[in-house]
């Protein structure tokens, strides 16, 4: 496996309610983050690992939008593929629409409101490394129960929760995931959660339980954009310290 055969995913769909009014008439992946469209900055994450290809999956409401921004993808020296989520049932309902487009190889998934600093350069070539399995990037965070949170023993990953109200770590599982061809009949196996969604943190729990779950810690600064909060935060981040 080189980097060439992994093909790269932006999960971009979503209500984004956190955001209301400003996602009342548009996609929260238009946003502007400093100087750009929020989605910008993971397909120039992909693109800058030598990911060309690209899946761009978003909802009914503003898939034209997206489309009429994004264009084929050779504004950005990639080509873009676009698929419809009808309703937002969760990132891993919104994962499995990439299997057509997977053609039985590796996927880079970047949720399309995280925003960092780091190149994916690295952590994609760890990924291939691994030789198979899922990879995940973790960040130390002060508010751990927003988010999927990953408990560590020694080199490896026992557990992960979504949205935990004790949290075992503060390790954060960060929107950015690794997955070999396996990822979609784990999918197929998940149970909506209770807030009635297929949990990425479910997907990813599968792969700890089976061994073959790796994962790095993000050297540099990242942060979602989902909630006021950490748009601002994120809006301070990228003009003081670009992402590379
Ligand atoms: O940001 C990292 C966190 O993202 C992880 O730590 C969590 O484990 C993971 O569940 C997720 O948590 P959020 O609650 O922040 O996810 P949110 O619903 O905001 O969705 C994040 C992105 O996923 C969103 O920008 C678009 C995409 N998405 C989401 C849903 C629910 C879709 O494409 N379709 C969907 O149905």
């Amino acid at each position: 496996m080189n980097n060439s055969t992994v093909r790269g995913v932006i999960l971009a769909g979503g209500t984004a309610t956190r955001l209301k009014p400003l996602t009342n008439v548009t996609n929260k992946h238009l946003l502007p983050v400093g100087r750009k469209p929020m989605i910008y900055y993971p397909i120039e994450k992909l693109v800058g690992a030598g990911i060309k290809d690209i899946l761009i999956v978003t909802g009914v409401d503003h898939m034209g939008d997206v489309v009429s921004l994004l264009g084929s993808g050779k504004d950005f020296s990639c080509s873009f593929t676009y698929k419809v989520q009808d309703c937002a049932g969760g990132i891993a309902q919104a994962l499995a629409l990439a299997e057509d487009f997977a053609a039985g190889g590796s996927l880079a998934v970047i949720l399309g409101d995280n925003i960092f600093e780091d190149s994916i350069s690295r952590y994609l070539a760890d990924f291939t490394r691994q030789g198979g399995g899922a990879r995940i990037l973790l960040k130390k965070v002060h508010d751990p129960a927003r988010f999927g949170v990953a408990e560590i023993g020694g080199d490896r990953i026992l557990s992960i929760e979504e949205k935990p109200l004790n949290p075992k770590s503060d390790y954060a599982v960060t929107g950015i995931y690794f997955y070999d061809r396996e990822v979609f009949k784990i999918i197929k196996t998940l149970k909506p959660s209770g807030r009635g969604e297929l949990e990425i943190s479910d997907v990813n729990g599968e792969y700890v339980r089976s061994g073959k779950m790796g994962f790095s810690m993000m050297n540099g600064w990242w942060s979602d954009a989902g909630t006021f909060d950490s748009l601002a935060t994120v809006q301070k981040l990228v003009l003081e310290n670009p992402p590379k």
